[in-house]
């Protein structure tokens, strides 16, 4: 591994302990080629989580008003010349028994730098399926504080043939998680800088055996 990736990884971890999360999982280290590689993104690891039999599934949240079927499937979001923090968000998606879930569907819709949901078009709206070892990666931005709510992603989770899971995804260390009521721990992502950007980390785990 090359020596920044190790310390993009080291740092990742280190956020991952002071979080404390309960379903974190460390993961090897093997960092992949980077598609992007003006960014030094650690990527995502080989499938080797440390992962708990039984484990609980992923919370639901609610979808929010700004749902909207039918996005582009990309896994490239950030929209060319945006001013947001670039992030990349990938992981896995498990069963309750660490299987990884091949062909899984993963929507993801967030708002945009300036907080705003593009309801008329699909930015920042795109959808991607999982690997044959489970693994998904996006590409997007940092979303920008709308009023009333902490920083967040939306996202829906399918195994094929199997019920959607609809969730969010929090930011650590971001002063208003603690006023936002929808906020829950256990769905914070472990984050690290970079580069220029954040690589942002989240393993699913669907109620499937
Ligand atoms: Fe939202």
């Amino acid at each position: 591994m090359q020596p920044s990736r190790r310390r993009i990884l080291e740092s990742a971890l280190a956020v991952s302990g002071q979080l404390g999360v309960r379903r974190l999982r460390i993961l090897a280290c093997a960092a992949l080629a980077a598609p992007y590689p003006h960014l030094a993104f650690a990527q995502r690891a080989a499938p080797t989580p440390q992962c708990y039999d039984g484990d609980a599934p992923t919370i639901r949240q609610t979808d929010g008003p700004y749902f909207k079927p039918s996005s582009p499937e990309r896994a490239d979001l950030a929209e060319p010349g945006t001013r947001g923090r670039l992030v990349e968000l990938g992981g896995v998606v498990l069963t309750r028994a660490c299987r990884p879930v091949a062909r899984a569907l993963l929507d993801l819709w967030h708002a945009d730098e300036r907080g705003e949901y593009d309801n008329a078009g699909f930015r920042y709206r795109g959808h991607l399926f999982t690997d044959e070892a489970g693994r998904y990666r996006f590409r997007t931005i940092l979303p920008a504080l709308y009023t009333g709510r902490t920083r967040h992603y939306h996202v829906k989770v399918q195994a094929p043939e199997r019920p959607v899971l609809t969730t969010q995804l929090y930011f650590p260390n971001e002063p208003a998680n603690a006023r936002d009521g929808l906020f829950r721990r256990e769905l914070v992502m472990r984050v690290a800088d970079a580069g220029d950007g954040l690589a942002a980390r989240f393993d699913f785990v669907l109620d499937l055996r």
